[in-house]
């Protein structure tokens, strides 16, 4: 594999962004819903609350969007400034055509390309990887990266779906990646992994359907059949993850010759505070190099890597010239990491 050196430009991080729903959903909220408690949900997970969308205000491509103005925004460039478009999502509005098209509709953008991602809680990190190529290759100048997801209208939300409905959130995160000839800042490498044999451990298995109708889908639906609903083998997803998430971040460190002790902030996909613990604790990291907030929006999948990228670099946590790590396990198996010195 070709190393930095031998490419002429480097991607950049220009500008991020994020949006999550008004409308908060505590643990109690749930309790009234299903047999669980808000002690059962932070003792296992750390989540105290999630957003959830109000249903026909917001769609997976209008967060989406309102995440992406954001970025743009904050990169100082306008949607015509954006050469090509990467939508992460494992709910898109529609069946097909997929979410990336509406962003270049919604935002009135030239008729770049544009390309969604089916890689669930790994596909933020999938994304920045695709969009990276394009532009260490020199195609692309300005990339949009887009992670949003809505699950509430698809969650099974009685005491037969709480394993896995107590945990999702809704919300969008993007990055713009930017073209720049500074090799020693940027996107130093990703490192991207499937393991399909366990495809059934954490899946949705009944024909997919957009998340706009979902909700009337289940209506029509046998009472009984959960094919439909979120599925989770959560322990064996669990001792996955916390496997996984070591390993690809080691393998990022060793592939640019850095060790534990260089990393300035751990961004892990938020999927369990309790993984993002046991590794924080296995690679002896402070409280101050690794961003969590799955306690305020639940895991939110494709998007809970930019949530909570944009909201530690607002924080001032991310400076200039850190060693930012990204990483993220989930459905398919599917992981990731994504290495940048900011
Ligand atoms: O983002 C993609 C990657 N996803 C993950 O990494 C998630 C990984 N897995 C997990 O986070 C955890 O496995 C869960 C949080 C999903 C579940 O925690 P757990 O400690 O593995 O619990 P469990 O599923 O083994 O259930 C323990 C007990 C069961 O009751 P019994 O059989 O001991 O009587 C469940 O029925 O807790 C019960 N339970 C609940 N009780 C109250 C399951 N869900 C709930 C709930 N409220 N929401």
């Amino acid at each position: 594999m070709p190393t930095i050196q031998e490419h002429m430009y480097n991607s950049r991080i220009a500008g991020l962004g994020f949006y999550v729903p008004e409308n908060v959903v505590t643990n109690d909220d749930l309790s009234k819903l299903m047999d669980t408690s808000d002690e059962w949900i932070q003792e296992r997970t750390g989540i105290k609350e999630r957003r959830h969308i109000i249903k026909g205000e917001e769609t997976t491509s209008s967060m989406g969007v309102k995440a992406a103005k954001m970025a743009i925004s904050n990169a100082g460039l306008t949607p015509d400034d954006i050469d090509f478009i990467v939508f992460a999502t494992l709910s898109p509005d529609y069946y097909f055509p997929g979410p990336g098209v509406m962003v270049q509709r919604d935002l009135e953008m030239k008729t770049v390309g544009a390309v969604d991602i089916r890689n669930q809680c790994s596909g933020f990190v999938y994304g920045i990887s695709l969009a990276d190529q394009y532009i260490k290759t020199g195609m692309y100048e300005n990339v949009l990266v887009i992670g949003s997801e809505l699950h509430s209208t698809g969650l099974d939300m009685t005491t037969r779906g709480r394993d896995v409905s107590v945990i999702f959130g809704d919300g969008a995160g993007s990055v713009v990646l930017r073209r720049e000839e500074n090799l020693e800042k940027g996107i130093l490498s990703s490192h991207l992994h499937s393991e399909g044999q366990h495809a059934e451990e954490l899946s949705v298995i009944a024909p997919a359907m957009g998340t706009r109708w979902v909700t009337d889908i289940l209506e029509a639906n046998d009472p009984d059949d959960t094919s439909y609903f979120p599925y989770m083998n959560g322990k064996f997803v669990f001792k996955n993850a916390v496997v996984r998430f070591s390993e690809v971040i080691r393998e990022g460190l060793e592939k640019n010759n850095l060790g534990v002790e260089d990393i300035d902030m751990l961004i892990p996909h938020q999927a369990n505070l309790r993984i993002a613990q046991f590794i924080q604790k296995k690679f002896k990291l402070s409280d101050d190099q690794v961003y969590n907030n799955i306690m305020y929006y639940g895991n939110t999948t494709a998007a809970s890597i930019p949530i909570a990228l944009t909201e530690a670099w607002q924080k001032g946590k991310i400076k200039d010239g850190d060693l930012v790590i990204l990483a993220a396990f989930g459905s398919g198996f599917t992981w990731g990491s994504v290495v940048i010195r900011w």
